[in-house]
């Protein structure tokens, strides 16, 4: 397995283009398989999660080109199938759950494996599900599947019962070819789910309400293919800006869509950092009095838990106390255990963090354990003295392109090692 050797220390400088969405990506992918046809996708990110739902697709029936190289997928659909999908394409990525809209919508059936995605708590999906059942759907789940049928979708009113990107997504998914009016309550506002709901109305599909807590989706008979561009990454985005904020370098991200990451940057700006913003670009540089901030995790637009991780190790070294508190996942304290060995000063109790900084990281062994705490582990090493190796790195594979090479462009000393004993 491969591994990561970062010699900390290293101020970050330059320019770096942000990737396309992952999470707008999934479902959108996904979503092509509700109209018969070549869809072209592009920005699309060269990730793990992308190969693996590119295969998912695939196992349903649709035909992909992905020219990785220029970010171009093109997906050809002429039969799709439902099949019980292998449990190891499931088991690695929670999204695959997204096939379930599609598949009803087309086919009236799906069946797929409760799935697996990050080690980030329970994570259940009976919000899609009791969604799926208010449209007519029959859930059965039998060792471990999910086995769901409708003779036809019927339209529905139905309330989330707490804020779910998933399902909002998988519901959209679902009741765009269902005749009559589909309203959804307590809908995600992320902007991945208005990326979705633009692809989907490209398409032909009628939708309102994006970017609301209520969407109404009246049923079409028909989506017709298009070419759409994967809004950019909002969580990459914040990633670098952090890599920059805790190196106290001066970095600018461009393909950028700034209002999106907004909560990070005014975090950013009280916490003592220059932030200047542009139509799509972001430049951080470091200002006077830095300090420890108190953040809560929340939907967007509240501050990202996907960033709850990255921001932690930044807390580290700002002087003073921070607090941290997370309300989305109920197991996202996993990185805690590794920066701790780099030297953070961390205690946590229920889904509290508190983080005394002013620390002065240095190297250790370290290990990810998933996505978003690999992330915040690199983070923390570019500070770090020493050199930092980090085991367990296709967690971080599944959702940053190119990381080394973006970060080698900024100056970060970074190498990705071929080998390693765990
Ligand atoms: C998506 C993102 C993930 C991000 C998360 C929250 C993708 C592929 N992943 O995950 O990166 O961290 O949004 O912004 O887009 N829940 C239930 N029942 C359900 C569905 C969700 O209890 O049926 C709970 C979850 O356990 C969690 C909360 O609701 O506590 C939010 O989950 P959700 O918004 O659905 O996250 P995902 O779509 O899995």
């Amino acid at each position: 397995m491969d591994y990561y050797k970062i010699k900390g220390g290293k101020k970050l400088r330059g320019e770096i283009k942000i990737s396309g969405a992952k999470n707008a990506a999934l479902p959108i992918i996904v979503a092509s398989l509700l109209a018969d046809g070549e869809t072209v996708l592009k920005n699309v990110p060269d990730l793990m999660d992308i190969r693996t739902i590119i295969r998912v697709i695939e196992y349903l029936g649709a035909e992909t080109e992905f020219d990785r190289e220029n970010h171009i997928l093109k997906i050809k659909v002429s039969k799709i199938k439902n099949g019980e999908m292998p449990y190891e394409l499931v088991k690695t990525m929670r999204a695959s759950v997204y096939v379930m809209g599609p598949l009803l919508a087309r086919l009236g059936e799906a069946d797929v494996s409760l799935p697996g995605g990050c080690a980030i708590g329970e994570r259940p999906v009976d919000i899609h599900l009791a969604g799926f059942e208010a449209m007519g759907v029959r859930i059965e789940l039998e060792h471990g599947n999910i086995k769901a049928r409708a003779k036809k979708l019927a339209p529905a009113n139905f309330t989330m019962r707490q804020i779910s990107v998933g399902a909002t997504a998988n519901l959209m998914m679902a009741s765009v070819l269902t005749s009559g009016k589909t309203v959804l309550e307590n809908c995600a506002l992320e902007p991945d789910i208005v990326d979705l709901g633009l692809f989907l109305k490209k398409m032909g599909a009628n939708i309102s309400g994006l970017g609301t807590e209520r969407i109404t989706i009246e049923g079409v008979k028909k989506l017709t293919p298009v070419t759409y561009t994967i809004m950019p990454d909002r969580i990459e985005a914040g990633t670098f800006l952090l890599a920059g904020a805790i190196t106290k370098g001066d970095v600018t991200l461009t393909d950028c869509v700034p209002e999106h990451i907004q909560s990070l940057t005014d975090l950013l700006k009280e916490s003592g950092y220059n932030i200047e913003t542009g139509k799509n670009t972001v430049r951080i540089t470091p200002g006077k009095n830095q300090k420890g901030f108190m953040i809560k995790t929340l939907p967007y637009p509240g501050f990202p838990t996907d960033l709850q991780a990255p921001v932690m190790s930044l807390a580290s070294i700002l002087p003073g106390i921070s607090v941290i508190i997370e309300t989305i996942f109920e197991n996202r304290y996993t990185h805690v255990g590794e920066l701790r060995r780099l030297g953070s000063d961390i205690s946590i109790e229920g889904n509290v963090a508190i983080v005394k900084g002013g620390k002065k990281l240095m190297s250790a062994p370290i290990m990810m354990s998933d996505l978003r705490a690999g992330a915040s582990l690199v983070i923390a090493a570019l500070a770090a003295k020493g050199t930092t190796e980090i085991r367990r790195i296709y967690h971080s594979d599944r959702g940053y392109e190119k990381l080394t090479e973006k970060l080698s462009a900024l100056g970060a000393d970074i190498k990705r090692v071929k080998g390693g004993t765990f």
